[in-house]
Parts: structure tokens; sequence; C-alpha cells
């Protein structure tokens, strides 16, 4: 199994990533999880990710706390989307599992140093705040990292928090350049293929069918989740954008695009944090993204409800 670190900021998708990535032992190799504050503030996304990992029957995962603020602007938060808490809908217990001592930055920084070159993929899908924070600490551990498979960006799919820029980048999009810029091969997946991973009434039956705690709690996160998109989008049910990038790594041919150059915009207040993708390759500007674009939707909701169903 691959060995992978999830940074996140749960988030209804976050979760069930999470859970996607627990359920799927071999292909994955979990060595933590670690919090960032995005969709709501840190102490609600370390409190979030344990409750997921319980929720799993997993106390035993390592969770860091890691920033609780971009490295250099005031957090943007999406509570319009994840509600209050980050995961309403369902009402869960406080979790009762540790949050490990260490500061999130400073796992990566060590599990990096650790681990043989080439062998730990980071999964960030949330804002880039703690993994840029890692390579700016210790920028050694840079060349160690196998992959970078995030979700966030967009292209021909254009803004969800802005109308040029994808939630996650234009948090902290100072993370993202760093993180762009470091030379770590990325794999990213963009609102271009997230806005394709939707939810409608069968897959949600499908995981409410399961008969299990997690399919019960599953079906009534993308419940409540699914609201936002089909108000705003007239979509018909939720994108689950987070999940994407571990049923990349159990299953990397669901997914296609092209290896392109991808900046990202730090200074225009009109356009900041947008992804700017060269997919028409007309710069010379060299290659430093895997930039996703389609899926093959029915293969990502039967593989979800397949590995879901294990728990
Ligand atoms: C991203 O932003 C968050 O709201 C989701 O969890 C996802 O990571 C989508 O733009
Ligand atoms: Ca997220």
């Amino acid at each position: 199994p691959r060995k992978i670190i999830i940074d996140t900021d749960p988030g209804q998708d976050d979760a069930v990533a999470i859970l996607l990535a627990i359920a799927s032992p071999e292909e994955i190799d979990l060595l933590g999880v670690t919090a960032v504050a995005g969709n709501v503030p840190l102490p609600l996304t370390q409190k979030n990710t344990r409750i997921v990992c319980e929720l799993a029957g997993r106390p035993d995962i390592k969770v860091f706390e890691g920033c609780d603020a971009p490295l250099s602007r005031k957090l943007v938060t999406a509570e319009h989307v994840h509600g209050k808490t980050g995961l309403d809908g369902p009402v869960m217990p406080d979790p009762t599992m540790p949050l490990q001592d260490q500061h999130a930055v400073d796992f990566i920084i060590d599990t990096l140093r650790a681990e043989p070159a080439g062998t730990v993929t980071i999964c960030p899908i949330g804002p880039l705040t703690n993994v840029a924070a890692a390579f700016e600490k210790a920028p050694d551990i840079i060349e160690k990292v196998q992959e970078i498979v995030l979700m966030g960006g967009a292209y021909f799919e254009v803004g969800n928090i802005t109308p040029a820029a994808e939630f996650n980048i234009y948090v902290d999009p100072e993370a993202a350049a760093i993180v762009f810029k470091s030379g770590v091969p990325i794999t990213m997946m963009p609102l271009d293929v997230t806005h394709k991973a939707l939810t409608n009434k069968a897959r949600v039956d499908a995981f409410r069918n399961m008969g299990t705690k997690v399919g019960t709690m599953v079906a009534e996160w993308t419940d409540f989740f699914e609201r936002f998109d089909k108000e705003k989008y007239g979509s018909e049910g939720a994108p689950l954008h987070d999940p994407c990038t571990i049923a990349y790594l159990i299953k990397p041919e669901l997914f296609s695009g092209r290896h392109i150059n991808v900046e990202i915009e730090t200074t225009s207040d009109l356009t900041l944090g947008m992804t700017v993708a060269d997919w028409w390759r007309v710069t010379d500007r060299p290659a430093n993204a895997m930039f996703m674009k389609d899926i093959d939707t029915q293969g990502f909701f039967d593989l979800l409800t397949e590995r879901l169903a294990r728990l």
C-alpha cells in the first residue's frame, strides 16, 4: 500500500475522503491526518477529523492540529456550504480519541525525513497552509515527497468562491504558490473534475441502504451538503470534491487529464487564487502538474459505495 498523509479541513466531502482511505488498507497506508483551518476554524476541523476516525472505528489513527490561519492572510471560511460546525447534518457525539501533541507541520517534516525518499504521498484536501509551511521550514523534505495529490483549483469550470478561484487555493494562495513551484510531482483534482462527481438520489440511497452507521452518516452528510449546490447552481446533487483524490490513489484509471503548467495568481484582487492552467500549452513554462479534467463518474461512485460498505 501507498503511504499517505491526508491534510484536511472537514467538511462533509473531506469526511468521505478520510473514510474512503480508511476503508482501503490494501492500497492505502494512512500514516496520519493533519488538520488545517479552512471550511471552518481549526478547533472545529481537528475535532471533525477525530469524529470521522471514530465513526470509522479507528480511534488509533494519529490526528494532528496544524496552522490556524493562512500564511499571510486572514482566514476565509465556508460555513455557507458546510454549516456552522463544518460537518452539519447528523448530530455527532464529541470525539473521545486523542489529538496528538505534535504540530501537524512537524509531523509532516519528521515523517518525510524518517521514511525512505519517494515513498510518502501527501493528499491536501483543504487550503495548502500546512504543506507550504512544512516546505518553508524544512526544504530538505521537498525532494523526498513521492507525489502531492490535491483537491483544488479550476480552469474551464472557473471558480466557486470568486468568479475566478476555487476555495482551497483562494484561502491561501501564497501557500498554493509555494507548493506549485516546489518541483514535487502534483496531481490535481480541480472543480473541472469534482463538479462531475455529483451525488444523485440513487447514489445517496446506496449509502443509506448499506445498513451501517457509516452509510447512514454519509447519506445524511450529503443530504445536507447538496443543498448548497442545488440551490446555487441548480446541480443535481452534491459534488464529492475531496474523495476524488483518494479514489485516484486507488484507481487512477478513473481520471484523465494533461500534464501541464499551472501557476497561482497571488497579486490580483480580481483573480486572486486563480489556477492559471496552460491547457493548450501556449507558453513554454514547464509542466508542473497533472491537471485532471475528466472522471468516470459511475466508476467513482461504484468504488466509493463498495469501499464504504466495508466500514
Ligand atoms: C473544496 O472546498 C471545500 O469546501 C471542500 O471541502 C473542498 O475541499 C471545494 O472547493
Ligand atoms: Ca476540503
